[in-house]
């Protein structure tokens, strides 16, 4: 084959194969079987070697390109990408109506749709070429994405579109994907997503595109950015062109008359949310007509021609069977409700905290009772009351042991805290809780040693400080259930390339109360070898901009601890580094997610302290205020988080859960 036959080959295979995926992925009505695609995609893929000059940007081999980024380059959006205002209620529906009306002379049409919970991402198409994807970010910056989105494959290389255009959507995981990818990271020890969107949204972050492609996610396109060459005077023609183009849409959008048949839709799919096969967290209301939606106008922060409904968080009822209790690192005795398995807002809950006992008593929680169980902020289960009328008679009260239930110390409720605590340095459940701390992700993060592997060798007596970690054998992991050779040879390559972590994951790791994360870094970073830190005073460490008199006064009686030092020894011998190798403070980059942002923290946090967390906000350039207005940028809700949550969704304020800020901290 020349070369200009074999231009046309790859030509007309890649209009076929492309037709084939459209067909596949955007109207999920596959027209030839997949043998025959994969048939089709190996001639070109061959093609394409033979003439490597001849591969065409929009051919389907061009989806997993390139190399892992260093980092995501920022990007303006030329039309900000606002968020929308939020209803709760009938009447939040109707006032929005009503303020519609009186804005414009007019009847109005509504356009309803369904508002999909993933994240926001704009597409750019120039003279049909898809040039470039960016996330939302603050609205006006956001980070090119683009790799990653190539990977997503209802979105269309190219289009038969002059001029620029350019759309917007929701990228998402669908029910399916999600599953599958949380079992696959219980199965290898990870941490599993709390749900569709911060899987999509942490798929969606990962530099190297190969991890986006194995996700599955996938898009619907609501909106127009700029359009260059459109006429169209409608939302409703916005949606039906953008079908025509060849992207995704979602099907569900209905045109409305009146806002009697706004709430009726909004009432079907409350009752039917869970039929759909992705998630859905609410219902967007937008004014069709383009001029009407021109009269209206925004308000600072979203348009007053378009409106987001809220569902109401979703509750379910289920037995609780057992309160089991656990230990934590810090010695801290926890009630956890052991639950029979319960859908709720898209994921399976079997457990809830409990908190601690006053909790459980005022509440009068017993074992065998019914249980409403919520998801706060949609991610965290929660138990929030007894169904008392459908007791009984069997159910049993509740009583925290006054021993531990590792150890069999005596419980402790230390001055000011509701938590009973094990005092015991030796409690083996504090010492397990410790070790997988030492190992976890943001720690030393030895790959191959999750939870149960601790355990086990905890269990079989091969490691009981950090430091015998360092200590293990091949001879001995292989005895271990379900290690094989290759387990074991990658484990021990992980460990001993742990040796080499700068310091600040040594610092982490070793678990200092109130040292999380961040602050190890700030010290790693300040005092360069743990040899400075362990000389250094209270005042020493106190000069710290970032560093408070209780991290302070607790690294001084860490390191002052003789079983500390012993530690430290055993650890040097057997060659762990403890070296700051990051760079230099100096160095410092100085534009981070917070630089520049108003921060309100609110809730209970389970893994910062509020100061540690505002520390930490601080650290990155952000300020961090007590209460929300207009001016906060974004809103950390913790557990049972209260009007100030309300009052963010109602302005429209971005709203983060502890996790992502510990993401973000992590990264
Ligand atoms: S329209 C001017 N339509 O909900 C804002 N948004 O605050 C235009 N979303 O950030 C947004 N489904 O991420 C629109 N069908 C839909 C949506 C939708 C989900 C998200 C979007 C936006 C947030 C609204």
């Amino acid at each position: 084959m020349n070369k200009e036959q074999a231009s046309k080959k790859i030509e007309s295979l890649i209009e076929l194969l492309n037709q084939y995926g459209y067909e596949y992925y955007v109207l999920d009505n596959p027209t030839v079987p997949d043998s025959e695609y994969d048939q089709k995609l190996r001639e070109l893929q061959q093609l394409e070697q033979d003439f490597p000059d001849l591969v065409m940007e929009n051919s389907p081999t061009q989806r997993i390109g390139g190399a892992p980024l260093a980092s995501f380059q920022k990007v303006t959006h030329n039309i900000p990408m606002l968020s929308l205002g939020n209803a709760f209620n009938e009447q939040d529906l109707r006032d929005f109506a009503r303020r519609a009306s009186n804005g414009t002379d007019q009847p109005i049409s509504f356009v309803c749709e369904l508002k999909i919970d993933g994240l926001a991402i704009s597409l750019t198409y120039e003279n049909g070429k898809f040039v470039r994807g960016a996330t939302r970010g603050d609205g006006t910056i956001g980070e090119d994405i683009t790799s990653n989105l190539k990977t997503i494959r209802s979105i269309p290389l190219s289009i038969k579109e002059e001029g620029t255009l350019e759309v917007r959507g929701e990228a998402y995981m669908p029910h399916k994907s999600f599953l599958a990818l949380n079992e696959q990271r219980e199965k290898n020890e990870e941490e599993p997503f709390a749900n569709p969107r911060n899987a999509a949204a942490g798929s969606l972050r990962q530099l190297d595109p190969k991890i986006a492609a194995k996700r599955n996610l996938d898009i619907f396109l609501y909106g127009v950015g700029e359009w260059e060459n459109s006429d169209l005077t409608s939302h409703s023609e916005h949606l039906a062109r953008l079908k025509e183009l060849g992207f995704k849409t979602n099907k569900e959008w209905k045109k409305c008359n009146t806002i009697e048949e706004v709430i009726d839709y909004v009432n079907y799919w409350t009752e039917h949310r869970n039929d759909l096969s992705y998630e859905i967290d609410g219902i967007v209301i937008k004014v069709d007509s383009l001029d009407q939606q021109d009269e209206l106008g925004f308000t600072a922060k979203s348009p007053r021609w378009a409106i987001a409904y809220k569902f109401p968080a979703e509750e379910a009822m289920t037995t609780l069977r057992d309160i089991e209790l656990s230990i934590g690192r810090t010695g801290v005795v926890t009630p956890t409700a052991i639950l029979d398995p319960v859908r709720v807002a898209g994921t399976t809950v079997q457990r809830a905290s409990l908190h601690n006992e006053d909790l459980i008593r005022e509440q009068d929680i017993r074992i065998g009772d019914k249980v409403v169980i919520k998801k706060a902020g949609d991610i965290i289960p929660k138990v929030v009351r007894s169904v008392v009328e459908q007791r009984n008679g069997d159910e049993e009260g509740f009583h925290m042991p006054e021993e531990c239930p590792a150890c069999g110390n005596e419980l402790v409720r230390l001055e000011e805290e509701v938590a009973l605590r094990c005092i015991n340095p030796n409690c083996p459940a504090q010492l397990m809780e410790g070790l997988i701390h030492f190992v976890s992700r943001n720690a030393m993060n030895i790959d191959g040693l999750g939870e149960k592997v601790i355990i086990q060798l905890f269990q079989e007596n091969l490691v009981q400080t950090m430091a015998d970690l360092y200590r293990l054998d091949k001879e001995e992991l292989l005895q271990l259930e379900r290690m094989a050779e290759k387990s074991v040879t990658n484990l021990l390559e992980a460990i001993e390339k742990s040796k080499e972590n700068s310091l600040e994951r040594l610092l982490f790791g070793l678990g200092i109360r109130f040292i999380g994360a961040k602050a190890a870094k700030t010290l790693a970073m300040e005092f360069e070898t743990i040899e400075n830190l362990q000389k250094a005073t209270y005042e020493d460490i106190l000069a710290i901009d970032e560093i408070g008199d209780k991290m302070a006064d607790s690294i001084v009686q860490y390191f002052a601890e003789e079983k500390v030092t012993e530690l430290l020894n055993s650890l040097r011998e057997l060659g762990v580094q403890m070296e700051y190798k990051g760079p230099r403070k100096s160095e410092q980059a100085t534009d981070s997610v917070f630089s520049g942002k108003t921060v309100v923290l609110t809730g209970k946090m389970e893994k910062f302290s509020r100061k540690e967390a505002k520390e930490i906000i601080e650290s990155l350039g952000g300020t961090v205020t007590g209460s929300v207005s207009k001016k906060t940028d974004i809103v950390i809700a913790g557990e049972d988080a209260g009007s100030k949550l309300d009052k963010a969704e109602k302005l429209g304020i971005d709203v983060w859960s502890e996790q992502q800020l510990e993401d973000v901290v992590g990264k």
